[in-house]
């Protein structure tokens, strides 16, 4: 249950992750650092620059004190008069860190866009390495207990794992709820909504000595960027939001509407495996019927017995609601995933599961007892203090919320990962009375992608809501450009935030890539092309030449919203 750009470290051993991982271990001494109104760079990790900016926790307000904003940026590598500013980035969540997202992929990004620009991550208020940090635990053996730490992110069970888990999960979303209020004594957990993130983005780009924001935000970002722009419009420079939600259900908890294409991806998957043979996909049965049928038959088959599993690193149960989450997390990025979920599904057809569970498993939790340096991975309470805390409130009964839940199911088979969202909102108590609360005149229906989780749908409703946006898409499943290289789209992001061209209304990009690649052309096991799941990756589709670029149509705009969506393959 995420809207991330880059879910999880999911089938992808490739150089990208690991590089991530090796960066958020070895850690900088953020709190080395201090917090100032000016932005003073220090040395990190490695070709990067840090700072801490210091801004109100409450914006209209200066009794409420002060939060600091982690930002680190890849610098910019031009002459002073070539130099274009920052241009700002957020990896989705809520709750992504900006920081390990720029360490991972700036340098990608960089070759995108420009040398010209500083890319610049920054943990949004409340996130990671940005204090104060959300959190309902007071130790990390507490919220270990809570939330056994994992990177597959099954926190949240699937809703049809047992008759009662609706209830369960609402019992849970009432305990959370009242544990962040009576752990809230320093009283910020209310000011950390999408509204100040948006302010203090304004704070960071005048900071750099600009006025107007330059950005790039996927999945979840791109409600920071829509609401930014809603704000400030007259602060928008050039702005893309890429993998679009809908605001209006973004703020009533209301996501149901970001299930419209989940299905349509998870039939390409079918569909391709069928289309693909045996060779290139370890699931395939000679029609796309009889995939589908042997995936149902996985499901009831795991539901009715999960399978243990110990490895040298860890053990753990591949049950139904692992098997729904590996699958849904697998939508996210079908052109990295496809090939290994087959692998994974064949291997656990045949009864090992322990290709799946080792594809996305972490060493058991080790306490670090001792440790006086706040933790800092903080998706979890992060994400729902952002979202619940945006969203008007909501305290739907157990009943309500499985009416809920069987409302959804009708629209997309993955309700039972996905109604998680409105249930976790339930037991919401910190809403700030003067936050910004979206438009509901962003709601417009429309038309068909194969996006999981944020269909062309929502990308529509925010291009109508700004005009003089254009929204470019790029044909094929996945959630966000990021997860489909597209030579194509990269080149209009770079027009784009070089020249301010936008592409010519109705444009579409093709993915660079197949879905299941002749055998012979893919890397072996589970770790197909895993390289390429941040933006641009570390190796894929990124280094080509720029000058191959046929001319467009051009026409400049009042407001330069690009919004950019992939849709149907
Ligand atoms: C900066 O640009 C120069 C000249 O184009 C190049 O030689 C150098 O490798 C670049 N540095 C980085 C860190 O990319
Ligand atoms: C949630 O949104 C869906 C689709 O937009 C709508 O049909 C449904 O009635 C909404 N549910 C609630 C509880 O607001
Ligand atoms: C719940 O799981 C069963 C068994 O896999 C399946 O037949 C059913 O369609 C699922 N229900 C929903 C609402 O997803
Ligand atoms: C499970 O499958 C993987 C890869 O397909 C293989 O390496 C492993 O040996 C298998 N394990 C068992 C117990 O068969
Ligand atoms: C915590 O304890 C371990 C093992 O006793 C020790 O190696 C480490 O230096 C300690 N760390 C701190 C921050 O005190
Ligand atoms: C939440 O519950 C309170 C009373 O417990 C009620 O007054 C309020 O209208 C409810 N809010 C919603 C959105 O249902
Ligand atoms: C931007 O415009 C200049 C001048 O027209 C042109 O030379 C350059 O190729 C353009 N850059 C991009 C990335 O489109």
């Amino acid at each position: 249950m995420v809207l991330f750009a880059t879910p999880l470290k999911f089938l992808a051993a490739g150089a990208l992750v690991s590089s991530l991982e090796v960066f958020a271990d070895s850690e900088f001494q953020w709190n080395k650092l201090h917090a100032t109104d000016k932005l003073i760079w220090t040395p990190c990790y490695s070709g990067f620059e840090c700072s801490l900016l210091e801004v109100p926790l409450d914006y209209s307000s200066s009794a409420a004190g002060t939060a600091s904003i982690a930002i680190a940026r890849y610098p910019a590598n031009c002459t002073k008069s070539e130099y274009r500013g920052p241009i700002l980035l957020n990896p989705g969540g809520p709750g992504g860190s900006g920081i390990d997202y720029v360490i991972a992929a700036g340098a990608s990004i960089a070759t995108i866009i420009g040398e010209q620009y500083d890319i610049v991550g920054f943990d949004p208020r409340g996130v990671s390495y940005s204090t104060p940090t959300v959190s309902f635990f007071q130790t990390e053996v507490e919220r270990a207990l809570w939330m056994p730490p994992s990177k597959n992110n099954i926190v949240y069970p699937s809703l049809n794992q047992t008759a009662d888990a609706v209830a369960i999960q609402w019992a849970r979303a009432q305990l959370v709820g009242q544990l962040a209020v009576n752990r809230n004594q320093e009283n910020y957990i209310q000011y950390m909504t999408t509204d100040n993130t948006a302010r203090d983005m304004l704070r960071i780009t005048e900071a750099f000595g600009f006025d107007k924001l330059q950005y790039w935000g996927v999945s979840y970002g791109s409600v920071l960027g829509s609401t930014f722009a809603a704000m400030f419009p007259d602060k928008v420079g050039r702005v893309v939001v890429d993998g679009v939600l809908d605001m209006n259900a973004w703020f009533t908890a209301n996501l149901t509407l970001e299930m419209g294409d989940t299905n349509k991806d998870l039939q390409t998957f079918v569909d391709g495996c069928a289309a693909a043979g045996p060779d290139a996909c370890a699931f395939h049965a000679s029609s796309s019927a009889e995939v589908a049928a042997k995936l149902d038959a996985l499901s009831a088959a795991i539901k009715a017995q999960p399978v243990p599993v110990i490895t040298p690193v860890s053990y753990g149960i591949v049950d139904y609601t692992f098997l729904r989450n590996f699958i849904f997390q697998a939508l996210y990025s079908p052109y990295d995933t496809f090939v290994g979920l087959a692998q994974s599904l064949a291997d656990l057809a045949r009864g090992n599961a322990t290709t799946m569970y080792a594809a996305t498993e972490v060493p058991p939790f080790e306490c670090q007892c001792n440790s006086t340096t706040p933790f800092h991975e903080n998706e979890y309470e992060a994400a729902i203090a952002v979202a619940c805390g945006d969203a008007l409130p909501e305290n739907d009964t157990v009943a309500q919320l499985q009416a809920f839940y069987a409302s959804e199911a009708t629209v997309s088979s993955f309700a039972d990962m996905w109604g998680n969202w409105r249930i976790v909102c339930s037991g919401w108590k910190l809403h700030r009375e003067n936050r910004f609360k979206g438009k509901p005149s962003f709601l417009h229906l429309a038309c068909n992608t194969a996006d999981p989780v944020t269909p062309l749908v929502g990308a529509k409703s925010t291009a109508d809501a700004f005009p003089g946006s254009v929204l470019l898409t790029v044909d094929s499943p996945g959630h966000t450009s990021v997860n489909a290289h597209s030579t194509c789209s990269y080149g209009y992001l770079r027009e784009y935030f070089q020249n301010g061209t936008l592409p010519a209304p109705g444009t579409v990009c093709r993915p660079d890539g197949v879905l299941f690649p002749p055998a012979e052309a893919t890397t072996e096991g589970v770790t197909p092309r895993g390289a390429g799941r941040a933006a641009g990756g570390a190796d894929e589709g990124l280094t080509h030449d720029w000058e191959g670029y046929a001319p467009r149509d051009a026409h400049v705009c009042v407001e330069e919203v690009l919004v950019y969506e992939i849709s149907r393959y």
